[in-house]
């Protein structure tokens, strides 16, 4: 937390400044013999009030302070992206992308789990209609502004343990740096669940079981609607949050292999503000850009450029300093791409000549440049909104179009735990950088799991 110890210092020596004022003034009172006391006066008539109530809006409102945090934030994603106005009204979805939808699930300690209610299991992780509106912003992470007009208005909303909705609470985040300025962060960037949607009670998929019998079939196109679990479409997925759950080194399946899992030094060393809200800014990146890349909307290349500021501090990598050339940062990155595509290129086999996975080579791909196919943790299924070009069949659409296409292979636990690991490794975004042992181990273990399985 050092920007607020920094925010609260400077706030504190402005306290100092007043109190060394007003001592002054009593000693020059203090000259002189005193004689004795008189009679108390009669009391006066209230004062009008003082013209200095504004000062603690200097606190904030200065130009190195909320002037120079609004420009930065412009470059956020939180602050230009479209999801807020996309999601707006949608209880469900509020909880991430509601201005007020984050403060509800704070406020209300919301639980992420599912309850049997009507016949079938509902996600309780859902905020009030009213509070399923507002873009991110300021008030999203800071709610108390402007409740007392002093410095502690700018705590953030919520640094509590996460219970992670993807499992319906059963496993949680709880990344301790910064005190737990992440746990922030991580209330959002968290994976979703995925549910047996093809089960009239729409049960939360057995994750473990995934783990624990890996040859139990849970699609084969010969089955059809008899299948009890997930049903394969193009969106079959954890939607795109699995940073957080990545950095805690928690929430993957993680199946018995050959590595042991483990977690980077940043899992507990290094808050997500450490290396995203890094000071000074290059370019659009650091501070409230939230940005460790100095480009956006553009393929990863040998010409971007990164904000290192955050990494090469005293205690982190400053007797060493990281940059785009250095063998950690490079070696990182290149061994996670390695097996994200031998990870791919296993999944694809079932596919027997044709692969599963989505690639999509635009810029619209958020992990365009991450994997030499431009994968996006998509399935390659037709959808006629979504994915019209898709190559194989939606097992639960009739259309002629979709008709036409070839069955979707048969899938086992095993292969789904394979894809859901898949999803979480490309998902971070980072190559490894937020927590490489992690990623590591569920890739390799993924693979040897498929291996045994097979495949
Ligand atoms: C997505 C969450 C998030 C949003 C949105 C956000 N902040 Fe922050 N803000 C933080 C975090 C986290 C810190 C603590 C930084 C640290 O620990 O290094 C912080 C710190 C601060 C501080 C402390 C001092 C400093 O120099 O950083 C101020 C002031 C501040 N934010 C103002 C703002 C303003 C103004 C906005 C809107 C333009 C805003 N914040 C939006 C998360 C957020
Ligand atoms: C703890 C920090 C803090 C203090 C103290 C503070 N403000 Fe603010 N204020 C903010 C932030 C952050 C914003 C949002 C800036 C933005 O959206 O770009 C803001 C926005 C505003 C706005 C713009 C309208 C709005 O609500 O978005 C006004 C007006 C304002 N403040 C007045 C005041 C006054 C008057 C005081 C003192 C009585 C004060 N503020 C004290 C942080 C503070
Ligand atoms: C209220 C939920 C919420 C919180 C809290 C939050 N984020 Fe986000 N974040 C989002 C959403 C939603 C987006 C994407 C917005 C869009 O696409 O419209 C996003 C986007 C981002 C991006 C850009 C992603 C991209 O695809 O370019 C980064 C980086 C990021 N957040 C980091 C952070 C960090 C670091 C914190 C904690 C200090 C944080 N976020 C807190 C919801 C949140
Ligand atoms: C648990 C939190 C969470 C919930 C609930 C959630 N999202 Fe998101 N969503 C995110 C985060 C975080 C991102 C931004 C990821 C990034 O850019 O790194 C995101 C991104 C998105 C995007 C932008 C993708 C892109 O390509 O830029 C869309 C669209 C979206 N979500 C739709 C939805 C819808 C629809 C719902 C409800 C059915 C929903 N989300 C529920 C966390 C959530
Ligand atoms: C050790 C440094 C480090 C830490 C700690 C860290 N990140 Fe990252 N993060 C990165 C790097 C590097 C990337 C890749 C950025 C890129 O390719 O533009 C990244 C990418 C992302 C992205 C994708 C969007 C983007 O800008 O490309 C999101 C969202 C994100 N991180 C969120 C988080 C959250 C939330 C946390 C804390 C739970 C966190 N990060 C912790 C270094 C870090």
């Amino acid at each position: 937390m050092k920007n607020l110890q920094k925010f609260f210092f400077a706030a504190g020596l402005m306290i100092v400044a007043a109190c060394l004022m007003f001592t002054s003034c009593t000693k020059e009172g203090a000259q002189g013999l005193t004689g004795p006391a008189g009679k108390d006066g009669t009391n006066g008539t209230n004062g009008t009030n003082g013209k200095d109530a504004n000062e603690t809006c200097k606190i904030c409102h200065t130009a190195t302070m909320v002037d120079r945090i609004a420009v930065e934030f412009q470059q956020s994603k939180h602050s230009w992206g479209a999801a807020a106005f996309e999601e707006a009204g949608n209880t469900t979805c509020a909880p991430c992308h509601e201005q007020k939808g984050l403060v509800y699930v704070c406020q209300n300690n919301t639980s992420a789990e599912f309850l049997f209610s009507g016949g079938r299991w509902v996600n309780q992780y859902t905020v009030a209609p009213d509070a399923a509106i507002g873009e991110i912003g300021c008030w999203t992470c800071h709610s108390s502004l402007h409740t007392t007009y002093g410095e502690s208005d700018i705590a953030l909303t919520s640094t509590s343990a996460v219970p992670m909705t993807m499992w319906g609470g059963a496993k949680s985040i709880n990344l301790p740096a910064d005190n737990g300025s992440s746990n922030l962060c991580a209330r959002c960037h968290q994976p979703r669940p995925l549910t047996c949607n093809n089960d009239p009670a729409a049960r939360l998929l057995n994750y473990d079981s995934l783990k624990n019998f890996p040859n139990v079939v849970m699609y084969d196109s010969a089955e059809g609607a008899v299948n009890k679990y997930v049903k394969p479409a193009y969106r079959m997925h954890i939607h795109y949050g699995a940073v957080s759950a990545v950095v805690a080194g928690v929430g993957g399946i993680e199946f018995t292999g050959d590595m042991a899992y483990g977690n980077s030094p940043h899992t507990n060393a290094a808050s997500c503000s450490d290396c995203h809200m890094a000071d000074p800014m290059t370019g659009i990146a650091g501070g409230h850009s939230f940005n460790m890349r100095n480009a956006r909307e553009s393929a990863l290349s040998s010409s971007t450029t990164w904000n290192f500021n955050g990494c090469n501090v005293t205690d982190c990598h400053a007797a060493d300093p990281l940059s785009k050339t250095h063998a950690t940062w490079v070696n990182t990155r290149a061994g996670v791409k390695t097996l994200l595509e031998a990870l791919a290129a296993k999944i694809n086999a079932c596919g027997l000549g044709h692969d599963i996975l989505h690639r999509d080579a635009s810029v619209t791909n958020l992990w365009w440049g991450i994997t030499s196919n431009n994968y996006d943790g998509y399935l390659d299924i037709y959808s006629s909104s979504t994915n019209p070009a898709g190559y194989w069949r939606d097992p639960y659409n009739t259309s002629a179009a979709n008709l036409a296409k070839p069955k979707f292979p048969k899938l086992l636990n095993v292969q789904l735990g394979a894809i859901i690991n898949f999803q979480f490794c490309l998902r971070e975004y980072s190559l490894g950088i937020h927590n490489a042992e992690y990623v590591t181990a569920l890739m390799t273990n993924s693979i040897k799991a498929l291996e045994t399985a097979g495949w």
